[in-house]
């Protein structure tokens, strides 16, 4: 079949994702859906908060003439003007309406901001471990993904950063709260990163963009105050969603965020706007524009979630997991105890226990384990998680 080449790579390089899949439906089938306890995926459990359903009701009952036509590309002038307002509380830095872009998604959002900065061969920094779909994104758009490393701690290791700049980079993703990781980049990290980012820029006579990807920012387990970017680097840009803050994932609502003091924000915003109507996205959903505008400061129930990350951190550790205290998002991401981690997930599915491993987030010798299930998912995996390390402490005697 006539299919790119290109395409067919990165299918073949992310078929681990599709088996893995497969070998759980299979699971299912032979065990019962009941008795297989899946916490590979990072499909949002809570329901949108009550705030959406009464918004979202209201409008359909309107019926207002015109609700559901094509609007300016960029977005309802008003869904901007909300989240520039939410942002700007939240932040501390003056937003306006100009500065923000209404996408498909924090993927569209990415997919927007890659294809209005790259041209062929340019390069974009990632650092592990990351959000595997970046690499796709980044190749999609034309550009070539360098990948820098983290520290035992899961924060960039700047060192590595720094010698992934070079005169071809055009961005720095980071992902904070991180899937896999769960951990938040402390302030005193976002300065360093916008310091290396300034001193490439002026060794190369480049300009270089800060990309925070923050689909997660709003599930936070801590009282610190979330480190913006904004500060510590002019060029900058967040690209977000209300996938998992609202509960939204399938309705594919998000945002780009530019920094109002970025010299070059009129030029991205353009060229942003081009590329989010010549992908084919066009616009985010109007309707999901028209709700969120009114929700900007609601939010689920994170205390939900963090009762399932206090529940699963308590006890994968007791069990004798090595694993770091996240502080958001809700993924753990223990160490193997086999030093092969795809090993490791086998061994535990044998156990009919789903998890991702480390490999698939560039940094092999962990695993992911999604906690954003019913209780009863995690309860019933524990036992799983037990006869998975006894075997190996046995094997190693
Ligand atoms: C780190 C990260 N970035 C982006 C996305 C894409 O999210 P969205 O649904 O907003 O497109 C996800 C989804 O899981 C994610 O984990």
């Amino acid at each position: 079949m006539a299919i790119s080449e290109k395409v067919r790579e990165q299918m073949e390089a992310s078929s681990w994702i599709r088996r893995m899949f497969e070998e759980g439906m299979e699971l299912r089938r032979i065990h019962g859906a009941e008795n297989v306890f899946d916490l590979s995926l990072g499909n949002p459990l809570l329901e949108p908060p009550p705030e959406f359903n009464e918004v979202l009701r209201r409008i359909v009952n309107e019926d207002t003439p015109g609700t559901h036509r094509y609007m300016p590309n960029g977005g309802f002038p008003d869904a901007r003007a909300a989240v520039a307002k939410q942002l700007a509380a939240e932040s501390g830095v003056p937003f306006t309406g100009e500065d923000i872009l209404m996408t498909v998604g924090a993927a569209g959002a990415l997919n927007v901001f890659l294809r209005s900065v790259l041209d062929r061969d340019d390069e974009v920094v990632i650092i592990a471990p990351y959000f595997a779909e970046y690499i796709f994104y980044i190749q999609h758009q034309g550009g070539v993904v360098r990948e820098a490393q983290c520290d035992k701690n899961f924060m960039p290791d700047i060192a590595s950063l720094k010698s992934n700049l070079n005169e071809h980079t055009r961005a720095v993703v980071i992902n904070t709260p991180n899937n896999p990781t769960g951990v938040i980049y402390p302030e005193s990290v976002i300065a360093e990163i916008g310091e290396a980012l300034q001193e490439a820029e002026e060794r190369f006579g480049t300009e270089i963009y800060l990309v925070s990807d923050e689909p997660y920012r709003k599930l936070i387990y801590s009282d610190d105050p979330y480190p913006f970017i904004f500060k510590h680097h002019v060029r900058s840009v967040v690209a977000t969603s209300h996938s998992k803050d609202l509960g939204l994932a399938g309705e594919r609502i998000g945002h780009i965020a530019v920094n109002p003091a970025d010299p070059g924000k009129v030029d991205l915003m353009d060229a942003a706007t081009f590329a989010l109507r010549t992908l084919g996205f066009v616009n985010a959903p109007a309707l999901m524009q028209r709700v969120v505008a009114e929700i900007q400061d609601a939010t689920v129930d994170v205390s939900e979630y963090r009762k399932k990350r206090d529940f699963m951190y308590a006890a994968l550790t007791d069990l004798g997991y090595s694993c770091i205290r996240p502080d958001g998002a809700f993924y753990l991401f223990p160490e193997s105890p086999l030093s092969d981690d795809v090993k490791f997930v086998q061994l535990l599915q044998s156990k009919l226990v789903l998890t991702v491993p480390g490999v698939g987030f560039g940094t092999p010798g962990y695993f992911r384990v999604s906690y954003c299930v019913e209780d009863s998912v995690l309860e019933g995996s524990l036992k799983g998680f037990a006869e998975a390390l006894d075997e190996v402490r046995s094997i190693e005697g």
